[in-house]
């Protein structure tokens, strides 16, 4: 017989539903739920019967995850907050941001002190403890540019721990979170440097354009103006249109396959990095086998950014992983090259 206590009784929901808090919008239901503010809550939380007897799950903004069937364990939501300066030196503040705020939040929080380097990261969705699990990256700037160190909770011992910047194993759209650490800790707030003296990099894809347009000279402020302004146009709002971002991560491949491909498909996109490797443009490929707008049930490729798959409405998981497999498909056929998602997949 399963026996619960008065905590678990009183704090843990039953069978509700996530659709609010996943961006593709999917439709499904967890057996238990909780939402934990402080670390204090969150020992209380994984001392109960509920944590134990139960897998668990951490929810950020659920931005970059996508449910495949109900969840048959607990979600836990995190909400922890708080932005606190804790060091402000002439060039540089070092800030300690609650895993729970949002991040485009906290972008604004920074621009409005003047402080520059995640400006190119504005209107990223989801919320600041997933930024460093996925080395969240745009237009040039990638977090772990600016990631002093990572405050977590060790489940192992429970004890409150900090990794430092260079042991995180940051690379390309991952970090040791996803690895060695992977749900063996809980992220409780994330510290940043950002610098006083405004960063200005502009020389990714069309954000100089951008300024232009805008009348601009380059700062914080104009730079996230540009971005948002760029990713508005180009990335549905998963408000009106459910979907996680890049659905899929930009393969890299060895520099001489490239080339060949190359001869092949003289528009291919590829962007050069060290050690014979060069990063694809997966949305160029997605795009030029014809696959835009191409739908399973309410599953589509979104009709102007190919790297983004949307629910139109009633999608469950599984069509979204179905029309997943089909593109990888498509791609592994035609260009040779295996295309891996970025989401999280549940
Ligand atoms: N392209 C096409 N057709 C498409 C989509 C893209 O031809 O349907 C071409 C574009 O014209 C461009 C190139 O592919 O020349 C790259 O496209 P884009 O600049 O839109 O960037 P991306 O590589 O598709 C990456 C990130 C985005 C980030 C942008 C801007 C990944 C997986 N995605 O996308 O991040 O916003 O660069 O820096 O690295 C995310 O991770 O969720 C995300 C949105």
């Amino acid at each position: 017989m399963i026996c619960f206590t008065t905590f678990d009784l009183m704090n843990f929901s039953r069978d509700i539903s996530l659709k609010q808090l996943n961006t593709f919008g999917i439709d499904i239901k967890t057996k238990y739920f909780i939402a934990f503010d402080s670390v204090h809550r969150l020992l209380e939380i994984i001392s109960s019967d509920i944590y134990k007897q139960n897998k668990t799950f951490v929810l950020g903004g659920g931005s970059n995850l996508l449910f495949t069937e109900n969840y048959n364990g607990l979600i836990m939501h995190n909400k922890i907050t708080g932005i606190h300066i804790l060091k402000d030196s002439i060039d540089s503040t070092t800030i300690e941001v609650g895993a729970g705020e949002d991040w485009h939040d906290f972008v604004i929080w920074s621009i409005n002190r003047n402080l520059s380097g995640i400006e190119n990261l504005s209107l990223i969705p989801g919320l600041v403890g997933g930024t460093p699990i996925q080395n969240i990256g745009a237009y040039g700037v990638e977090v772990k540019d600016v990631i002093h160190s990572v405050k977590y909770l060790s489940l192992e011992d429970r004890k409150m721990k900090v990794i430092h910047n260079k042991d995180c194993q940051f690379t390309y759209r991952d970090s040791i979170f996803k690895h060695d650490l992977k749900e063996k800790v809980i992220i409780t707030s994330v510290i940043y440097k950002l610098s006083k003296k405004p960063l200005n990099k502009i020389t990714y894809g069309t954000i100089k354009d951008e300024l232009t347009i805008l009348n601009q000279e380059p700062s914080p402020k104009s730079i996230s103006d540009a971005v948002i302004n760029i990713r508005s146009r180009k990335l549905p709002n998963p408000e009106k249109l459910g979907n996680s971002g890049s659905f899929f991560k930009n393969p890299i491949i060895e520099t001489m396959q490239f080339k060949k491909l190359k001869e092949k498909f003289p528009g291919i996109i590829g962007y050069d990095l060290p050690d014979h490797k060069t990063k694809i443009a997966a949305g160029w490929l997605i795009d030029n086998a014809g696959l835009k707008g191409y739908r399973i049930a309410d599953a589509g490729v979104h009709k102007d950014q190919a790297l983004v798959i949307v629910n139109h409405g009633q999608s469950t998981g599984k069509e979204i992983i179905k029309l997943a497999q089909h593109i990888q498909k498509v791609i592994l056929e035609k260009y040779e090259i295996k295309i891996e998602p970025e989401v999280n997949i549940l």
